[in-house]
């Protein structure tokens, strides 16, 4: 498409800048990359007038605006088959019980196709227009997750998943087959040849994999500078026993096997020790925050602010199945929940909790505006992906949602552009996205149409 949009843009330019465009527009190349952002589009057009000459002009009405796509930093994509179910237990019960199984059954390359078809169309549906997944031990399978991606036109990393210990006898490998199987995949993305999904390094967690098979792939990460993805410090129970094999911290094991990088993403830490938030800010790695696992697998309350103020970068992850919700407005809404939610805790007097305590009179509540920041630019950095999307800087690629907040009801009055977000993001859903572009193409509903 070469375009330019005409009224309500909004993006983030870091945490704590939002920026909006009331009037504004948006110009985008027929490559896909964005070649204009302002103001005033008459002066751009006045100033390049070989670029605005091919621009096919799409005006947004008053209750439209266009926005970054989301980033879902932390996605399970099997266990979409078992989205909604089975949220009665914590982490490793659930793991045993429902996932472990459910995840086994992807050796049938049928089946696969089939669940991996619906997770990329319902994740574009909720705008996700970058997502990072994790598939399952079985090469031929991941292939098809990388594939179906590739023929929806998502952006996404996509992961074999690793495990050769304390896993169940019947989804389990040995550490030589997660070693081959992963350099095939990385070997079998190459020829796909897709500039929009890549592969990445995928451990299954600490727990799941011996220190030689972590430190294997540490080494395939630094061999082919590959992006990297697990989980850190989800669940109480877990972390015990990942200390006792380790013997260090969670983050330790990790770093102890080349797998902190700048390229790496780790789901949930929710509780990290201040030793280990410094290594991940030292190694630039990022936490992929997932309020809805969280709540839903009973693991925890994660302290975002803590996060961000030790200059750790962090994004939004759905966590499905953990999580209950594909979409990342969700998570978001979720996140903000949680913030309020802790700060209830660390300054209120909760009635049936004994003693006040106050932990934190100087905790601040995360803002609907940086939550947003999260959700876009800020899960395109915890993926090291932001140089391409993310926000609306000039010559990033064009992956954007045109929202219209009038779709369900139509608001009492006109609204402030501020207010189009607020709107979104506190009663909107998938609904409201009416149009999802990735690197300027049409994707939504999974059917590409330019
Ligand atoms: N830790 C190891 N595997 C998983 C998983 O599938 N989901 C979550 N939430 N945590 C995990
Ligand atoms: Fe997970």
């Amino acid at each position: 498409m070469a375009a330019v949009f005409l009224g309500t843009i909004v993006h983030s330019k870091s945490f704590s800048e939002f920026e909006s465009f009331e009037r504004g527009f948006l110009a985008v190349s027929a490559s896909g990359k964005i070649i204009g952002i302002g103001h005033d589009y008459q002066a751009w057009e006045s100033s390049n007038p070989v670029l605005a000459k091919d621009l096919e002009v799409v005006r947004l009405s008053d209750y439209q605006f266009l926005m970054p796509g989301f980033v879902d930093c932390h996605i399970h994509a099997p266990q979409f088959a078992q989205v909604g179910l089975g949220l009665d237990m914590p982490l490793l019960d659930w793991l045993n019980t429902y996932t472990f199984p459910l995840e086994a059954k992807f050796s049938d390359q049928q089946f696969a196709q089939q669940v991996y078809k619906s997770v990329v169309e319902a994740t574009l549906r909720c705008g996700t227009t970058l997502a990072s997944y994790f598939a399952t031990n079985h090469l031929e399978s991941t292939l098809i997750l990388a594939r179906e991606a590739v023929r929806q036109g998502q952006r996404a990393l996509v992961g074999k998943v690793c495990s050769n210990c304390n896993s169940p006898d019947f989804y389990v490998e040995t550490a030589e087959e997660a070693v081959s199987g992963t350099l095939a995949f990385v070997e079998e993305m190459k020829k796909l040849g897709s500039p929009l999904v890549l592969p990445t390094i995928t451990p299954r967690f600490a727990l799941s994999c011996s220190k030689e098979l972590l430190k294997d792939l540490g080494d395939i990460a630094r061999r082919f500078d590959l992006h990297i993805q697990s989980h850190i410090s989800e669940n109480l129970a877990e972390i015990e026993v990942v200390k006792g094999i380790f013997k260090t911290s969670y983050a330790g094991a990790y770093d102890d096997a080349g797998l902190l990088t700048n390229k790496t993403v780790m789901a949930h830490g929710v509780h990290l020790e201040d030793e280990e938030v410094a290594l991940l800010k030292a190694r630039c790695s990022s936490v992929a925050h997932c309020p809805a696992s969280n709540t839903m697998l009973s693991s925890g309350l994660c302290d975002v602010q803590r996060l961000v103020n030790a200059g750790v970068t962090v994004g939004l992850g759905t966590d499905v199945s953990g999580g209950n919700s594909v979409s990342i407005q969700d998570a978001l809404l979720r996140a903000l929940d949680v913030s309020k939610h802790l700060d209830f805790f660390k300054k209120q007097n909760i009635r049936g909790m004994g003693e006040a305590k106050t932990q934190d009179p100087n905790y601040v509540q995360l803002k609907y505006k940086q939550a947003f920041y999260l959700a876009t630019l800020g899960g395109a950095k915890a993926l090291s992906l932001d140089h391409l999307t993310g926000n609306f800087a000039l010559g990033k690629d064009f992956d954007a949602l045109l929202v219209d907040v009038s779709v369900l009801e139509s608001p009492v009055r006109r609204l402030h552009v501020n207010e189009l977000v607020e709107k979104f993001i506190y009663t909107g859903s998938d609904r409201n996205i009416v149009e999802v572009f990735v690197a300027g193409n049409r994707v939504k509903k999974g059917c590409q149409t330019t």
